[in-house]
């Protein structure tokens, strides 16, 4: 399991000075749409500069299936390691995402896709895709895997599932982690380390419970001894 740590601070100073603190430490980076659209290109190299962290640039790309292959390539072309992409946009949009990247790139980005958003409750879920959202993340993960995609973006609660509706290998990536029990700020459904590890999941994204920490550095150092130990 690797940990992810989401830059979801409020200005692109405090976003490096989390990853300065973070410096040599084995995690990954998740880079949203807030940070992207205001830091842009700049902040990735910046953060790469800072140490080989491995970045998740998490842009949830939807579009018709050409503009998204296009949009992809110019994002693996930044160099980042993980992109992510709507499911609901369909086969052939992920089949040209994948053909794109697979044409243009020797080594490629992971690509993940999402598949219902958290922020959905059944009724207005149910509303737009006449699905529970149980049954479209499953049909949505099986989409993703028969089209050659990497993994899912999910809950800890969905990922065994996932997994076992596709392959033990097929990734998930899974926020709402409150790795020792912390509050749950937003988050409906929260999972600790041992709950995340029993699903499963194969990144587990944590922003407030690091961020918020009085010290950064030691709870990811004490997330990642308890991961890997
Ligand atoms: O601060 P916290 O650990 O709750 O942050 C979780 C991160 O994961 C945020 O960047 C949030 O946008 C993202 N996320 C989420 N739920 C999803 C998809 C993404 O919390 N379903």
């Amino acid at each position: 399991m690797k940990l992810c740590v989401a830059l979801d601070l409020a200005t692109k100073e405090e976003c490096l000075n989390i990853a300065k603190d973070l410096k040599g430490l084995d995690l990954w980076l998740k880079v949203g749409l807030r940070a992207y659209l205001r830091d842009g290109f700049k902040f990735i190299e910046d953060l790469k500069k800072i140490s080989d962290f491995k970045i998740f640039l998490d842009l949830k790309i939807h579009d018709i299936p050409n503009t998204m292959a296009d949009a992809c390539e110019e994002i693996a072309k930044l160099g980042v390691d993980m992109i992510n992409i709507h499911a609901s946009a369909g086969n052939i949009a992920m089949q040209e995402v994948m053909n794109r990247l697979d044409k243009k790139f020797s080594k490629r980005p992971l690509v993940l896709a999402v598949s219902a958003l958290t922020s959905f409750d059944e009724e207005n879920f149910f509303n737009i895709y006449k699905q529970t959202i149980n049954e479209a993340v499953i049909n949505f993960a099986k989409m993703s895997y028969e089209n050659g995609l990497d993994g899912m973006v999910c809950s800890v609660f969905e990922s065994k599932n996932i997994k076992e509706n596709t392959h033990q290998n097929f990734l998930t990536l899974t926020p709402g982690i409150r790795p020792f029990g912390e509050g749950k700020d937003d988050q409906k459904r929260v999972a600790d380390l041992i709950i995340a590890q029993e699903n499963k999941s194969d990144f587990i994204v944590i922003g407030r419970p690091i961020y918020k920490n009085q010290n950064p550095r030691l709870i990811c150092e004490k997330i990642l001894e308890n991961i890997n130990g």
